[in-house]
């Protein structure tokens, strides 16, 4: 692998928009708003849309809106030495390894992997692996250098240092599995970085030259346009191994209401709730994909957060369910960050008990949340995050107070099961300076503070899998390189 520095004469523009909590006000604008939702889905992918629409709402706050449930501040919490050693426990390592705390290093030196570890260029253009907003070198970012860092975990000393990522190393660990993605955007920024990781961004052609689509076998459509497939699945024939992503930001179950309400049902919703082409939100039911799946699946990466919100709620018409049955009005779980804990907790149960704890093999990890640096305002009021920068020479540690560093959500939902955090909050927190900002979609005036420049974050978000994933399959794995090597010939 080398780096790669080329520049390319793509204009650069405005960046996508992060999620809001905002406050529907606009009732009787539905339709027109349906028809934006469409035309936006059209113009932007189907993702930005949701958010793109909440231009027409009122921002309810204009502090980085991660739900509010969801993470705590930097404060100590009597659970975190429980937590932590349970994360190591179950992790399967010799050492228990805490790879959440660190810092970030230049990655100057001899012994680290070149950064950055693809180019996003060759990832997006050669093989379509990475959606070219996504590669801010495409959009013309002038100054590369957030690609010059990589994180050293506290204990590095200890034997707890990230596994160097090396490619077929990564699909040897990973011969005759299956490893899924499941959430939101933010997990096909994993995949996608997973896969430019995998492929040298497109430049190992021996590699990209035996990968096969195999959507069908996961009901998914024949990928084409990566970005609006529902899933994309990719098998690489030297190992047998496969990919596989699958958007669900809410991993629940969604049913959309082909039916009117019963007189019964409809008493018990406010009226304009009980509209048929409401989807019911199956708070206690897992996406049917992975109802489906799941036992094809060897590791699964699961994660969830930025989608609960009284935005999302109103314009993807959300009623929550739960036993099958609509919550009532008055039902605490009507607060969206109830029934986002709720879920989250329901998932990660439903997953955790399906998987054998005889054999020891199955893997699920829940990522914590990628933390928003909108600055200055959100989103869509002005907010922006260009200015912020990263020195690695003042060692930072520890985040400003006030500032996000974990997933309260995420880590009360896994304790008592055996999935696993894939905990970067913090890492990620540390890093404002390496999202999109500006470098994103052409012609949109607002940044990007949400979704990050790949490379960058996720790919190390993907080195602390690996080193999970070389901690878990050392022994299991028929560990070597011969039968991918030859058969590249
Ligand atoms: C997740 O990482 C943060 C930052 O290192 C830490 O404060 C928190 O305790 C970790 N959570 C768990 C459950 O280990
Ligand atoms: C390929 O891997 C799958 C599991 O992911 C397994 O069921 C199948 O038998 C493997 N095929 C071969 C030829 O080993
Ligand atoms: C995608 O579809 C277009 C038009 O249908 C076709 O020209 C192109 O070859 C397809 N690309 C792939 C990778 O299948
Ligand atoms: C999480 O789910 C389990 C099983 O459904 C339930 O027993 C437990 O009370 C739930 N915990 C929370 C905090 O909701
Ligand atoms: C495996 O262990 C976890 C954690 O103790 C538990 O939640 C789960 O129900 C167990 N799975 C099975 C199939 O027994
Ligand atoms: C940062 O930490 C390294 C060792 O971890 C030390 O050598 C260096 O002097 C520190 N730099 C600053 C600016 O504190």
């Amino acid at each position: 692998m080398e780096p790669y520095m080329i520049r390319s004469s793509c204009k650069g523009g405005g960046g996508g928009l992060g999620p809001i909590c905002w406050t529907w006000r606009a009732k009787s604008s539905l339709l027109f708003l349906t028809a934006m939702v469409l035309s936006m889905m059209f113009l932007m992918g189907w993702e930005a849309a949701p958010l793109s629409i909440l231009l027409f709402g009122i921002p309810a706050r204009a502090e980085d809106s991660i739900p509010a449930a969801a993470v705590a501040v930097s404060s100590s919490r009597a659970a975190d030495a429980a937590t932590t050693s349970q994360l190591a426990a179950t992790a399967g390592g010799p050492v228990s390894c805490d790879y959440s705390s660190g810092k970030w290093v230049p990655a100057d030196d001899a012994a680290a992997a070149p950064r950055p570890l693809y180019s996003g260029k060759e990832c997006s253009q050669r093989w379509s692996w990475l959606t070219p907003e996504w590669s801010c070198e495409l959009n013309n970012r002038p100054d590369l250098s957030y690609e010059q860092f990589r994180w050293q975990p506290s204990n590095y000393a200890q034997g707890c240092d990230l596994t160097p990522f090396h490619a077929h190393t990564f699909l040897e660990r990973l011969r005759n599995k299956v490893l899924a993605f499941v959430g939101d955007s933010l997990a096909r920024q994993q995949y996608q970085s997973l896969m430019c990781m995998i492929t040298a961004g497109g430049k190992d052609d021996q590699i990209n030259m035996m990968v096969e689509d195999v959507g069908p076998d996961y009901g998914f459509q024949r990928a084409n346009e990566t970005r609006r497939a529902a899933g994309v699945a990719n098998h690489f024939k030297a190992t047998n191994t496969t990919i596989i992503f699958y958007w669900s930001v809410t991993l629940c179950h969604e049913e959309t209401l082909q039916i009117e309400l019963t007189k019964t049902q409809r008493k018990t919703l406010t009226l304009s709730s009980a509209t048929a082409g409401s989807v019911a939100l199956h708070l206690d039911q897992p996406a049917h994909f992975l109802r489906d799946y799941f036992t094809k699946f060897d590791v699964l990466v699961l994660n969830s957060g930025h989608h609960w919100n009284n935005g999302k709620k109103q314009v993807n018409k959300w009623q929550f369910y739960v036993n099958g049955h609509p919550v009532t009005p008055t039902d605490d779980l009507q607060v969206i960050s109830n029934a986002y804990k709720f879920a989250m907790n329901a998932t990660v149960r439903w997953v955790s008990e399906r998987i054998d704890n005889t054999t020891n093999h199955k893997q699920v990890f829940y990522r914590t949340i990628s933390p928003r640096h909108f600055r200055n305002g959100d989103w869509n009021t002005g907010g922006t995050c260009d200015s912020i920068s990263f020195e690695a020479d003042k060692n930072v540690t520890v985040p400003q107070q006030g500032v996000i560093v974990r997933d309260l959500v995420a880590e009360n939902a896994v304790v008592g099961t055996n999935v696993q955090l894939l905990n970067i909050t913090f890492l990620s927190q540390l890093r404002g300076e390496a999202h999109i900002s500006k470098y994103g979609r052409s012609n949109h005036a607002t940044q990007d503070c949400l979704h990050w420049c790949l490379p960058g974050i996720p790919d190390t978000w993907n080195e602390i899998l690996f080193t999970h994933i070389s901690d878990k399959y050392q022994d299991l794995a028929n560990y070597n390189f011969i039968d991918l090597d030859s058969s590249r010939s």
